[in-house]
């Protein structure tokens, strides 16, 4: 469920009408809705508390969007952050993320990202290798710490999906295998920068069948018996992030209710504190991009151009992993749908955001929404062409504000330098 409906023949955010919205801000634009983002971070942390999964920590993945007033409204609702850079880290304490809800992943932290972790305080860094566990232990002895980490595990699943974010499968860069993790833990449980205090994997994101997360997790709980087995510590089970959405082109995903039974019945009698590092499942339907028609180009051999004002870096999804947005007039005008292929400004022909869209009659002016655009769209946003990085709007009921507005291009030239022979 989210909040963009049409009111009165217009496509509202909560109680703003998006006209207003691109009025204020210019178009391409960001919108987010409050209340969509608190919704879906409420039932997802319902379903897992109702599925007996105590009060686990829900560390929002903060490159799914990274908007530092949307990480405040949800770290308001006690809310963490999964984060994969230093960069994250900071935006994630800027939106009053307590570090000890800050969970820092990734498969090539830097020494200088391990240290500021350390010194921020993080709650956990998940460890992806060997190599890094080596890296970890000498950066928190040489500042006197011990650093608390989880192994992160590759369960060598097929999560579906588009290869390009499958992360669970043996060839993936991600995790080590359930042997390796078994060594390390044992041997991080002995070295003296390092506490080890848990497991964790994410086999992938838009995952929209429950079967290869199930087989995972069982892993998993088999790993955390046989390490306890061993006498080990392990309080903390990290089971990553992944359930997919509606895009509105495909069957109904799962529910964060089944996902949570699920993983209730899976987990059934394990004493651990769970966490979970979901990005899309929160953020994508909580967003859009509202784009204007800059021309309507038809072409002698039929097809139509509909050409926007917004370009692949604005929305890299289509481009990347040929996504599938729902696309919206914002005030549909009426008449028979037409058939458009809707493309940005970009020389290449790359810059295509679908061919052979049906959709209602537009013409220049218009402004459309790209729909399900709250996840991995400004947050994969580039100056590409050198075009301005799109800006972002946030809206609470009747209200909104700009809450990264538009650069400028004086401060885009302002972050260059001559070089001294030129
Ligand atoms: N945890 C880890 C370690 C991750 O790598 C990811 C996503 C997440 C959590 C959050 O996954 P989610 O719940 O959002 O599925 N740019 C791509 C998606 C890349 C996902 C990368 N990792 C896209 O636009 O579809």
């Amino acid at each position: 469920m989210n909040h963009f409906e049409l009111r009165g023949g217009e496509l509202h955010c909560e109680d703003v009408p998006l006209s207003r919205i691109a009025e204020a801000a210019g178009t391409p634009v960001y919108v987010y809705s409050s209340a969509t983002l608190e919704r879906h971070y409420t039932v997802l942390r319902d379903a897992l508390r109702s599925a007996g999964l105590g009060e686990p920590l829900i560390a929002f993945a903060v490159k799914a969007n990274s908007n530092v007033a949307v990480l405040r409204t949800l770290s308001a609702l006690g809310a963490g952050a999964d984060v994969v850079s230093e960069g994250e880290i900071r935006r994630a304490l800027a939106a009053g993320v307590p570090a000890s809800r800050i969970v820092f992943s990734g498969v090539g932290k830097t020494a200088g990202e391990i240290a500021f972790a350390l010194q921020s305080g993080v709650a956990e860094l998940n460890v992806e290798s060997e190599p890094e566990l080596k890296l970890i232990d000498q950066v928190a002895q040489s500042l006197g710490q011990r650093a608390k980490i989880a192994i992160r595990v590759n369960p060598d699943v097929e999560a579906g999906g588009h290869a390009k974010i499958s992360t669970g499968k043996a060839e993936n860069k991600f995790g080590v295998s359930f042997a390796e993790a078994e060594r390390l833990y044992a041997n991080a449980s002995n070295a003296a920068g390092l506490s080890p205090v848990g497991v964790a994997c994410h086999i992938g994101s838009q995952i929209t069948d429950l079967a290869p997360m199930e087989a995972a997790f069982s892993k998993m709980r088999g790993l955390v018996e046989r390490l306890r087995g061993q006498g080990l510590s392990v309080e903390r089970l990290d089971l990553g992030g992944g359930l997919g959405v509606p895009y509105f082109n495909q069957p109904a995903p799962p529910t964060p209710s089944d996902y949570a039974a699920m993983i209730g019945r899976v987990m059934a009698g394990l004493d651990i504190a769970f966490a979970f590092e979901p990005g899309r499942v929160i953020a994508a339907n909580a967003g859009v991009l509202v784009a204007r028609v800059l021309h309507v180009n038809a072409r002698p051999q039929g097809r139509q151009f509909l050409v926007l004002d917004a370009a692949m870096n604005d929305l890299l999804r289509p481009a990347m992993y040929d996504a599938w947005h729902d696309i919206r007039p914002v005030t549909p005008r009426p008449g028979p749908p037409v058939t458009y292929d809707v493309v940005g400004p970009i020389c290449e022909t790359g810059d295509t955001f679908t061919r052979d869209r049906a959709l209602p009659p537009l013409e220049a002016g218009d402004l459309v929404a790209f729909m399900t655009a709250g996840a991995y769209g400004a947050a994969m946003a580039s100056e590409y062409n050198s075009r301005l990085l799109v800006p972002e709007v946030l809206v609470k009921g009747a209200d909104f504000a700009i809450v990264r507005p538009r650069e400028t291009y004086d401060a885009m030239l302002a972050r260059e330098r001559p070089a001294p022979w030129l």
